[in-house]
């Protein structure tokens, strides 16, 4: 069984595809969306995107940046361009393979919508109405003037995984509620008009993948934070990355050590770890009866070397924007051929008459 960032996460996935489908033998199938709304941060990489990466050793995986999620909040054109095609060049940057993973634009593949009608019609007022994300969103107060769309994300999205299938959802805590959601959809419409969807297992990182705030280690790294000085963005220059991690807040005492009263050193060591591919105590040992300062003035380091390789990745891939334009073609068809099949299946059990040759 393959151990994943401490999860044995082909138990679920195994379990969610025999409960589910016929199909024919092949590795079971990871979906997941990034919402194209800005530079990712060093907690992304290391909470997402790393996982994203080393699923494809024993998942078929599609990848997704997905902007008419983005779009359920008033995003700027130019901006939402930029940021779609970037967030692709990231999961290329990261390593996702395109040669044997799908990457894909979610507006490229129209039947992402028209799924998300048809799942409209088994999905309640009421559980939307729950949705966590959805009460954050509007502040609570759901009025006249909140849009349709975001109401309807969670239905978008859950129309994302079940079109192709999708045995394993990896996504962050956060968005557990919405894969939960996407399970109930997938049994409701299974159970109304007979068995069509893989009914769709998450799969959360370790509660050690979650990086947090450089000026606030109570909270999560969030690009959304007041300040820039929260969080490293994975196309902070080296400098930008020594100033910030300089300024990073940490604990009372001297001593390099992680602990419960120590929030602050506990995420500078658990980034270090992650980015360095070593064990807390091999850094602990090392820092002894050092300061702060060279534990820091080191992660600068640690951590502007383990950028440098996607960084100059990214440059390429902003330079040859043929090769992005490519991949997101070939994805799209590939995608595509998978989605129709869905779809075709969708209609015939729902009773819609098929168009005429
Ligand atoms: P978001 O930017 O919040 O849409 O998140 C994109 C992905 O990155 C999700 O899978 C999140 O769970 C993950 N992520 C975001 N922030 C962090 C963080 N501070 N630590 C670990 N993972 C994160
Ligand atoms: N809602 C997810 C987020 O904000 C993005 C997303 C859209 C997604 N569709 C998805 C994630 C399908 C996983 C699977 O992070």
């Amino acid at each position: 069984m393959a151990a994943y960032g401490g999860h044995e996460l082909d138990s679920c996935a195994m379990t969610a595809s025999r409960d589910n489908e016929e199909r024919p033998a092949r590795r079971p199938r990871v979906f997941s969306g990034t919402q194209p709304t800005g530079a990712l941060h060093l907690g992304n990489y290391l909470g997402a995107m790393r996982n994203y990466v080393a699923l494809q050793e024993t998942h078929d995986c599609i990848y997704c940046v997905v902007d008419l999620h983005a779009i359920t909040i008033r995003q700027p054109r130019a901006e939402l361009k930029r940021n779609t095609i970037e967030t692709a060049n990231m999961f290329l940057a990261a390593g996702v393979d395109p040669e044997r993973s799908i990457v894909i634009v979610q507006s490229h593949v129209p039947q992402h919508t028209e799924l998300a009608w048809i799942l409209n019609t088994v999905a309640y007022m009421g559980e939307l109405r729950r949705m966590t994300q959805f009460k954050d969103k509007t502040g609570g107060v759901e009025g006249e003037s909140v849009s349709v769309g975001l109401f309807d994300y969670p239905v978008l999205m859950a129309a994302d995984i079940l079109l192709y299938r999708a045995d394993a959802v990896p996504v962050g805590e956060d968005q557990k509620q919405h894969v939960e959601l996407t399970r109930d959809l997938a049994e409701r419409f299974n159970n109304a008009f007979g068995k069509t969807f893989v009914v769709p297992a998450p799969i959360i990182p370790p509660e050690g993948a979650r990086i947090m705030g450089l000026d606030d280690p109570t909270k999560k790294m969030s690009k959304s934070a007041g300040s820039a000085y929260n969080y490293i963005a994975l196309t902070d220059s080296p400098d930008e990355i020594r100033r910030k991690i300089k300024r990073a807040v940490t604990d009372s005492g001297t001593e390099v050590r992680p602990g419960d009263d120590k929030p602050a050193l506990t995420n500078l060591v658990a980034i270090y770890g992650l980015l360095a591919g070593e064990a807390a105590e091999t850094i602990i040992d090392r820092y002894a009866g050092k300061g702060y300062a060279d534990f820091k003035a080191d992660l600068a380091e640690v951590t502007v070397d383990a950028l440098a390789p996607f960084q100059a990745r990214m440059r390429e891939l902003a330079d040859d924007k043929g090769f992005t334009l490519d991949v997101l073609r070939l994805g799209a068809e590939r995608a595509e051929a998978i989605a129709a099949r869905t779809m075709q299946k969708v209609h015939e059990r729902v009773g819609l008459v098929p168009r005429p040759d």
